[in-house]
């Protein structure tokens, strides 16, 4: 696995599924064990079921609503280790671009992340006053394996769309969220468009 090569220091890696709450639970109790508290949280987590409103089938729309489900859950669940510490914490929410634009074929997904992008806001309200800063990243279209199972055809077609002209790196999402990892003391409750110009919020 990648991430265990790049990791140095005290680094450790944790699987769970995020639709299994039992699983959430059991990582965020090893998580408390090994590390102790935290002090960033990123929801980065997520698929991308692309169907037509009538050839979706409720079990699709289901996996799709257990991502949002689950992110919530851990994020409920991690607050508690950044209750432990004092000083300031960070939150950041992966959303989206088509959750602000729509997206054909893409409804549950959309919505997901509509409502992530709520809750981001929400949550800021919430934690202010106990410093944790909650803000979304929103990529556009970034080229990794999400994206790169799309026939050739329809990435010319989205290329088309994106001022810039290109499909995003990975890296350009990266440097954002570290941005408010560790930066960024007066943005709270933002949605950070990274999108190559598609859409400005
Ligand atoms: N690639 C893009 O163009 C793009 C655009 C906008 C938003 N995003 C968002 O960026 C985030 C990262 O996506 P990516 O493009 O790197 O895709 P990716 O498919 O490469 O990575 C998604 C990761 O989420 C994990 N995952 C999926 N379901 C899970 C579950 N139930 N429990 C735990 N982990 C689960 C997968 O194992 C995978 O590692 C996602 O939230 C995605 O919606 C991506």
């Amino acid at each position: 696995m990648d991430i265990l090569e790049n990791i140095s220091g005290n680094g450790f890696v944790l699987q769970a599924d995020l639709a299994d709450i039992d699983q959430v639970e059991s990582m965020v109790r090893e998580i408390k064990d090994t590390a102790g508290r935290v002090d960033v949280l990123v929801n980065n987590a997520g698929i991308c079921i692309n169907n037509s409103i009538n050839g979706m089938k409720i079990e699709e729309f289901d996996v799709q609503r257990s991502i949002l489900r689950g992110v919530w859950f851990l994020t409920k669940r991690i607050l508690r280790l950044f209750m432990l510490r004092r000083a300031a914490g960070r939150i950041i929410n992966i959303s989206s671009v088509v959750g602000h634009t729509g997206n054909a074929d893409q409804i549950p997904y959309t919505m997901e992340k509509a409502a992530l992008d709520a809750m981001t806001k929400s949550l800021a309200k919430e934690l202010a006053g106990r410093n944790i800063l909650v803000n979304s990243v929103a990529p556009g279209f970034i080229h990794t394996d999400m994206t790169s199972v799309l026939p050739d055809e329809v990435q010319q077609d989205i290329v088309e769309k994106i001022p810039l002209g290109r499909i995003g790196r990975p890296e350009e999402v990266a440097e954002v969220v570290a941005f408010l990892a560790v930066r960024g003391s007066y943005i709270n409750g933002s949605v950070i468009h990274v999108n190559g110009g598609m859409y400005g919020g």
